[in-house]
């Protein structure tokens, strides 16, 4: 099994980029390393490869947030300093889009806008691990976004994490207790759909976690960078049944991270939004003081940190999502349609890779199959993630590795299906067949090029 194969990309080409990179492990790369492998790569040989390693958006912007965000910079407010918590009609508008869409009520006073999700992650960690004296850890429910955990350590909060495949349901009850009975845990945080392994927390289970974090007194950090994207069931339609699933429904300790980037395509702006219930805003800590010069959550979280991190967001940024939501929340515009084509390129490619001898690792929601979205995760017989990322790349595919992720399906990698169009299905289909054909099972699996 060790005739050298012809690949589809030139596998001296592939070999002499990653050596390049001087990496000690190409399946181990970051997101951004190996988008810089593939990008090296894809010059040196002409070959398009199928990419789906990074998670950006492959959809135009909604020309309705472009057109608001002209105007207000035609009118001038480029020139001026944006409140720190936001220009009060978009304060409206993300109050109202919560509403309209998990069927909770926020006060518009403490629902802004952030410089991405990724600054509302970066102050609710920051604010929660404060909050409360002997209270300072982070606990990640993973498979998660590796940049979380990256925030938390730049922060230098401690974190744990575990990953939650094998503690759906029920499971998660006990396994939840077992961190926070320990009193130290001072929020939680889990993506929702997930990323990278697109499941979705059923109402069960977000039950249980909004009761323990009422009863431990742990924040919940609920990430959804994927908001109304479980494409199952349709939650395009504001104020009506169904509406999106949410801790928000059982707990008053969470923090709503919202973000634009996936869901209204508008990830170049980097405006995201957060959302927290009074009950918390309103609530004192015994440890802020000294870090945000005042013990009330929200005044810490407005006027210690947004203030000392960004001091706001980009003040046209903030009318162009302004612009946006009261479209969404008036029903004129459907955030759910304009982004389902993702669902529909994952059904065709995951049906592709599975057919070719392929499994995917995340399958299920307890009994139900997980939805087609904007990413999977899969695995190839024999192989380690870290094998099958650095093989593929002989195949023009890229994706990563879920240990990255703290993920414990080390034999597993994620694809992300935004940049791969239909146009690219003829493409895929060839060459997962031929790493198929390349790969027999039975064979003993040897990497043939490494
Ligand atoms: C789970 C998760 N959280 C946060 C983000 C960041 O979102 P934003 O672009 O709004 O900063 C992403 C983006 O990929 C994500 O996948």
């Amino acid at each position: 099994m060790n005739t050298p194969i012809k690949t589809p990309v030139d596998s001296a080409i592939v070999k002499q980029e990653i050596n390049a990179m001087g990496l000690e492990s190409v399946g181990l790369a970051s997101i951004r390393e190996l988008n810089r492998i593939v990008n090296n790569i894809e010059a040196a040989s002409k070959e398009r490869f199928i990419r789906m390693e990074m998670g950006v958006p492959g959809l135009e912007p909604p020309k309705i947030a472009v057109d608001a965000e002209i105007e207000a910079l035609k009118k001038g407010v480029g020139s001026k300093y944006p409140p720190f918590d936001g220009i009060p009609e978009l304060k409206q508008e993300i109050s109202l889009f919560v509403k309209n869409f998990i069927d909770v009520e926020i006060n518009p006073i403490s629902c802004f806008p952030t410089v991405g999700s990724m600054q509302g992650c970066y102050m609710a960690m920051m604010c929660t691990s404060r909050r409360i004296k002997g209270k300072d850890k982070l606990l990640f429910i993973d498979p998660g976004f590796p940049v979380n955990k990256s925030q938390a350590r730049v922060l230098g909060v401690p974190y744990d994490h575990f990953d939650v495949y094998e503690f759906r349901g029920e499971k998660l009850k006990s396994k939840l207790e077992s961190y926070l009975k320990k009193g130290d845990v001072a929020a939680l945080m889990y993506s929702n759909p997930n990323n990278p392994a697109w499941i979705c927390f059923t109402d069960q289970e977000l039950k249980i976690i909004g009761e323990l974090a009422t009863k431990y007194d742990c924040i919940i950090m609920e990430d959804l960078a994927y908001f109304g994207m479980d494409f199952r069931k349709d939650y395009s339609t504001p104020a009506q049944e169904p509406f999106i699933p949410s801790v928000a429904k059982y707990t008053d300790n969470y923090i709503l991270l919202i973000s634009s980037s996936k869901s209204f395509s508008l990830a170049g702006q980097r405006i995201g939004m957060t959302a927290i219930p009074d009950k918390l805003f309103n609530s004192k800590g015994d440890n802020l003081k000294g870090r945000f010069d005042s013990n009330n959550f929200g005044y810490a979280y407005i006027f210690g940190a947004m203030y000392a991190i960004s001091s706001g967001v980009s003040h046209s940024n903030q009318y162009g999502l302004c612009g946006l939501l009261k479209a969404v929340n008036n029903g004129s515009y459907n955030f759910v349609d304009a982004v389902k084509e993702y669902g529909e390129r994952a059904a065709v490619m995951k049906k592709l890779f599975v057919e070719n001898g392929f499994d995917i690792v995340y399958d299920m929601d307890e009994g139900q199959k997980i939805a087609d979205g904007f990413y999977f995760t899969i695995s190839y017989p024999g192989f380690t993630g870290v094998e099958l990322v650095e093989e593929l790349l002989y195949y023009g595919i890229s994706a990563i590795s879920l240990t990255t992720t703290g993920s414990d399906r080390h034999e597993g990698l994620r694809a992300c299906v935004s940049l791969t169009g239909k146009d690219r299905f003829q493409d895929l289909e060839e060459r997962v067949a031929q790493f198929n054909k390349d790969h027999p099972k039975g064979s003993g699996f040897k990497i043939i090029h490494s």
